[in-house]
């Protein structure tokens, strides 16, 4: 058993174009929303060191670039000067890099940039350059579907297991029947599409080497390519009317799309440090609901974006939350949590493994997006215990006694704009 220290419903309302309200009120619902300003931030190293911990990925080479922290807070301390520098949020960095690699004319596809730096299709094409793509709702599928079956010819390719099955032809229209949109006609293409679980469609302008290429992307709400339709090309030219009507339909969902997304924060407090901390995620999150964990709603399937906040308890998020962690599928999560060690101590680090492999675990299909960590300050009751009981396996040392004093002022306003910061980053990387 894994030991503390062993290793050292507010409501809410916006919408699409204007700012949160907050009125305080536990555990209700609330109306929708508008998106955040790109994030920079400094941040003190020591402070973010010993307060505030975000999960970070190794870096990685491609293209002589670095693979930014998607998780992590960035912040680089010259130990000479003691400077702290400013620095962009992993998301910017990775599209400068993509951008970057569109001007280089360099090959590549979506799913292999995704990969690359560790999250998810759909987050890729919220990257792009925004003049390349539109975003719209799955819910279009049909009228969009109906509109790709007018092209003259298509490409359509659908990546499996890392390969790459590609067909030109026309396209079939379909219709509804026995939970699928089956297609079928006198195209080749016949087949069984589950309309359902398209959550997303993206129309995407971005040029393949240098060549031009239009797309339509279709996506699950975890942002995994389903299967993509390209404009067929005659005489290696993209043919003329299946241009018109591509540009007709990415105009169109440009000027007309309204996608509602609602997200969801759910806390386990004891004595209220991490709810301190789930408020401040709220409160950056557009549309989104915050309950306790003893009232998760029935249907967490409504919500596209949902953050978990626990409380440490011997290593692990407490008893509550790892029950709900390990019960997730299909969705796009985020963790945050506060505890007594500090956040970037090997303890801390494997509470975020170990609750990360909880939501990864192979068929969850869950779109994990990272962690945030910082400190709370830790019940008198269990000091005192701690003191009578444990002083053998924990001896009050000099270092533990100033840490255990340290955490009794947090989270404090560090902690909370750190928090902030890392999940305004969170909702950029899912279009919130
Ligand atoms: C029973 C109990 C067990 C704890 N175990 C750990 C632990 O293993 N590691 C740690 O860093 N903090 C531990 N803590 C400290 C809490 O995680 C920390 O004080 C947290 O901020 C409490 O959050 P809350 O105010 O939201 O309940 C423990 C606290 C309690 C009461």
């Amino acid at each position: 058993m894994k030991h503390f220290e062993e290793n050292s419903n507010n409501h809410k309302h916006c919408n699409r174009h204007g700012k949160h309200e907050n009125h305080n009120n536990e555990n209700k619902k609330n109306e929708c929303g508008s998106h955040s300003d790109v994030s920079q931030y400094k941040h003190n190293h020591e402070e973010g060191k010993k307060h505030g911990h975000c999960h970070g990925k190794e870096e990685n080479k491609h293209h002589n670039m670095q693979k930014p922290d998607m998780t992590g807070m960035p912040f680089k301390y010259d130990k000479e000067e003691e400077v702290i520098e400013e620095k962009v949020l992993g998301f910017n960095k990775l599209k400068e890099d993509l951008h970057s690699l569109v001007q280089e004319k360099k090959p590549f596809t979506i799913s292999s940039f995704a990969s690359m730096y560790g999250v998810s299709d759909l987050e890729v094409c919220y990257a792009m350059p925004e003049n390349m793509r539109t975003i719209t709702d799955g819910k279009n599928f049909e009228t969009i579907w109906k509109e790709l079956a007018t092209w003259e010819k298509a490409t359509v390719i659908i990546l499996h297991l890392g390969s790459a099955f590609e067909i030109s032809t026309k396209i079939n229209v379909g219709a509804f029947g026995h939970g699928y949109y089956n297609i079928m006609g006198e195209s080749p293409l016949e087949g069984h599409i589950k309309a359902d679980e398209i959550h997303s469609i993206v129309f995407s302008t971005m040029p393949f080497m240098g060549l031009e290429s239009l797309s339509v992307l279709f996506f699950d709400k975890t942002g995994r390519l389903i299967f993509s339709v390209y404009a067929g090309r005659q005489n290696r030219q993209i043919i003329e009317s299946v241009k018109t009507s591509f540009y007709k339909m990415k105009d169109e969902y440009l000027h007309n799309n309204s996608i509602s997304r609602k997200s969801l924060v759910i806390y386990s407090s004891l004595t209220g440090n991490t709810k301190q901390v789930a408020e401040a995620v709220q409160s950056v999150i557009p549309c989104c609901d915050i309950v306790s964990i003893d009232n998760i709603p029935e249907n967490l399937d409504e919500y596209y974006f949902t953050a978990i906040g626990y409380w440490v308890d011997r290593g692990l998020p407490d008893a509550k939350s790892k029950k709900l962690i390990r019960s997730l599928k299909n969705m796009n999560v985020a963790l945050f949590g506060t505890l007594g060690a500090y956040p970037d101590s090997p303890h801390a680090k494997g509470c975020i493994r170990d609750s990360e492999t909880m939501l990864k675990t192979t068929g969850k299909n869950n779109n994990v997006l990272g962690s945030f960590l910082c400190l709370g300050k830790i019940d008198p009751k269990l000091m005192d215990y701690m003191g009578k009981f444990m002083g053998d396996t924990h001896p009050v040392t000099p270092e533990r006694k100033a840490r255990l004093l340290e955490a009794q002022t947090h989270p404090d306003n560090n902690d909370l704009e750190n928090a902030k910061a890392v999940f305004k980053g969170f909702a950029e990387r899912l279009g919130l």
